[in-house]
């Protein structure tokens, strides 16, 4: 059944080899994927630090009644005789281990916030790292605020410049800069997390920075985890007009022209692999599309299997509320209700880490 909705709705095949390939050959088909989605989607971030250094500000050691260290640090980055600084907030067990840990992108700085329930990740070993995405660059037209002024400084930008979503992109991976000077942290086992249009930044880091070894994206939809072939809800043309800023301007040629793409957001999932990717959705989500998200999953598997992994374990269906698919490097979940990132959410991504990475 899900072969045949595949083909109706257009879908390409990620890799022309039909046979089990190296990782080496892999490698190589997956560094043009990230050519293709950074010069038609996300864009390039156009310069690259000299300089990284980092600050703790504040220290609060005793928080969540005493079993977490939450750290408020200063990451600063330098260019040429340019600086942008933002704030993270990292909360830690204070055991005597090194946690697999969450980069979390987030649309706020409090800890705990509704979107994360701090407590609860860290009761369950492991810690997180968040930063709120308007500490980076605002979410509008404005290339002046942020990182964008520093990239960009008033200069214009070309048709494959990066939009916001590469540059709080940028910022995750800078965490994991952070993440690397800290003995308390386990650096095989770091999982970047977002939800919505940090949802699609998320993925787009695990795609983009390989020290992460599984991206989760929640209810990320149009230009996130859905397919744009045959998509309901929203379309590459709304999210263009109402949000433009968010990709490089060449995204714009495939307004009501999906057809033209020359990949769909099957290949942004695969090009994680073979590090793991999972998908969530709400079934009242139609904005995002439930079945677009889970199609892309089934699609994005065949990279996986080529690579003589398991890709993703599902029946010949469409998804429910209530299937959790997590015995593949594709793991996924769909619950009740609407477009949020909610404490049942977690715990599925909390289940599926522990049983993929003997957590
Ligand atoms: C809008 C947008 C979506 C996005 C969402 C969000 O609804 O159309 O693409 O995912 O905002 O980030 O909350």
């Amino acid at each position: 059944m899900l072969e045949n909705l595949l083909s109706e709705r257009g879908l390409m095949k990620i890799w022309d080899s039909s046979e089990i390939c190296s990782s080496d050959e892999w490698e190589k088909r997956r560094s043009e994927i990230l050519k293709l989605l950074c010069n038609e989607e996300y864009g390039f971030l156009p310069c690259t630090p000299d300089n990284l250094s980092f600050e703790v500000l504040e220290q609060d050691n005793k928080f969540c009644a005493g079993k977490v260290t939450l750290n408020k640090v200063s990451i600063t980055a330098q260019f040429g005789n340019k600086r942008f600084s933002f704030p993270c907030w990292t909360s830690i067990p204070n055991g005597n281990k090194k946690y697999p840990f969450f980069v979390f992108i987030n649309f706020r700085g409090d800890i705990p916030d509704k979107y994360f329930p701090t407590e609860e990740i860290c009761d369950n070993g492991f810690a997180i790292l968040s930063f709120c995405y308007e500490d980076v660059t605002s979410d509008d037209n404005n290339f002046s605020d942020g990182i964008a002024g520093v990239i960009y400084g008033g200069k214009d930008r070309k048709d494959n410049d990066c939009g916001k979503i590469s540059m709080w992109s940028w910022a995750a991976s800078r965490v994991m800069d952070y993440a690397k000077t800290l003995s308390n942290l386990d650096l095989t086992k770091a999982f970047v997390v977002g939800h919505s249009r940090l949802g699609k930044t998320a993925l787009l880091t695990g795609a983009l920075d390989a020290r992460f070894a599984c991206a989760i994206s929640n209810d990320s939809g149009c230009s996130g985890a859905a397919i744009t072939r045959g998509k309901r809800g929203e379309k590459i043309k709304d999210i263009y007009n109402s949000f433009p800023y968010w990709f490089c301007a060449n995204y714009k040629k495939y307004m009501d022209n999906e057809h033209n793409l020359p990949f769909d957001q099957h290949f942004l999932l695969a090009a994680i692999a073979p590090r793991k990717v999972y998908v969530a959705s709400a079934k009242e989500d139609l904005w995002a599309d439930p079945d677009s998200e889970y199609l892309s999953c089934v699609a994005a598997s065949e990279v996986y299997e080529k690579l003589g992994f398991t890709g993703f374990v599902h029946p010949d269906r469409l998804p429910n509320v209530g299937d959790v698919f997590h015995e593949g490097n594709i793991g996924y979940h769909m619950r009740d209700g609407l477009h949020y990132l909610s404490r049942e959410d977690w715990l599925h991504f909390i289940a599926y880490l522990k049983k993929q990475f003997k957590i």
